[in-house]
């Protein structure tokens, strides 16, 4: 079956065809209209300007998508759109354009959590992927364990209780004059620098927990910074990158191997924007390895924002008969409420 998937939940407007059937997934395309230039004058995402954009760009990235893909409108069998949680204004956009396209056109509708949508990238790559399994997202919203109990019932086993790990990279990226999202030159930047250079707090909450909190690292990095510049010192940003982002894969690794021994799990699944970091997918890496568990992480573009991933998360809702019809709304929460 052909899924059409629909993403408008942050800064990328994003449609996909994916071909979804018993043990084969195909993404036939997987456009992404992404408005990071824009929001990077203002560093970081305007929702008013996040939403307008959307509209300008999602009919014709579905119909791109669509054109891609080489099939029309009459041959899609679900329409997939990302519901929550995000941006509300953002995914109103998609919410609305996927409803009128599927009730127009007579095709079933499917409403799809963004943060299951960002675990079930895996499907489109481990093609023998099946719950029950460990799922870690880590994005610029979430940071969240998770035990996947069905494809689409997923039960959590912890979370950050504050800020996520990607905002935590983007705030000190933007302090040390990387452009919005600073996550990825971050990455980079850490390669070139001491990680033991500066001693900062660990994300980690203390206990048996799978817990964390960013935001006292994200003040103490700061107050470094700060306190550095106000004795006239611009401190190396490469030792801040290292020792940032050291601190960060210790508390990951830490609380990962918290999850392992507890849920007793043989599969784990890396996901969301900020499972593109290498330092980390390295860490999670040489853990599964030790551990006897396959790690499962997306490619780098099935990480971040994309409509494949709702697609495919759609098609296990669209199994489980969960259709949604013309009430459905779009909401900021996870839940979905
Ligand atoms: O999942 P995503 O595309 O959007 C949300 O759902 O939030 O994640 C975006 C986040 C941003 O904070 C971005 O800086 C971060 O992912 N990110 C990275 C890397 N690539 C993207 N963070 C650390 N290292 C990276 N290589
Ligand atoms: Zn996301």
């Amino acid at each position: 079956m052909y899924v059409l998937g629909i993403e408008s939940s942050c800064d990328e407007t994003s449609a996909a065809v994916v071909l979804m059937e018993e043990g084969k997934r195909e993404i036939l395309s997987n456009i992404v209209a992404s408005q990071i230039e824009i929001h990077r004058l203002y560093g970081g995402v305007v929702p008013e300007i996040a939403s307008r954009a959307h509209i300008e760009a999602i009919s014709r990235i579905t119909y791109e998508a669509l054109d891609t893909a080489g099939i029309t409108i009459s041959d899609v069998g679900c329409v997939a759109v990302t519901s929550h949680p995000g941006l509300i204004g953002a995914l109103l956009v998609g919410v609305n354009f996927a409803k009128s396209l599927a009730f127009a056109h007579g095709i079933p509708l499917v409403a799809v959590n963004h943060v299951k949508a960002h675990v079930a990238a895996a499907y489109l790559e481990y093609p023998t992927l099946k719950p029950p399994f460990t799922a870690l997202v880590v994005s610029g919203g979430h940071t969240s364990f998770y035990s996947v109990k069905t494809h689409t019932e997923f039960c959590e086993i912890g979370a950050t209780r504050d800020d996520a790990a990607g905002e935590a990279f983007d705030k000190i990226g933007r302090v040390i004059g990387m452009p919005y999202p600073g996550g990825a030159a971050m990455d980079a930047l850490a390669k070139e620098g001491d990680a033991n250079a500066i001693k900062l707090p660990s994300p980690a909450i203390v206990g048996d927990n799978a817990d964390f909190s960013f935001s006292g690292l994200k003040t103490a990095a700061l107050n470094y910074i700060n306190g550095e510049r106000q004795k006239g010192n611009e401190p190396s940003h490469a030792d801040i990158a290292a020792s940032y982002t050291k601190v960060i894969v210790d508390a990951i690794v830490k609380k990962t191997s918290y999850v392992l021994d507890s849920e007793k799990t043989a599969q784990l699944v890396l996901a969301g924007g900020v499972a593109a970091n290498s330092h980390i997918r390295g860490a999670l890496e040489q853990l599964c390895k030790k551990r006897g568990v396959e790690f499962c992480r997306p490619s780098l573009k099935l990480c971040s924002d994309n409509a494949a991933m709702v697609a495919a998360a759609g098609y296990f809702e669209y199994l489980e008969q969960n259709f949604a019809n013309t009430s459905l709304n779009a909401s900021a929460n996870d839940d979905g409420n």
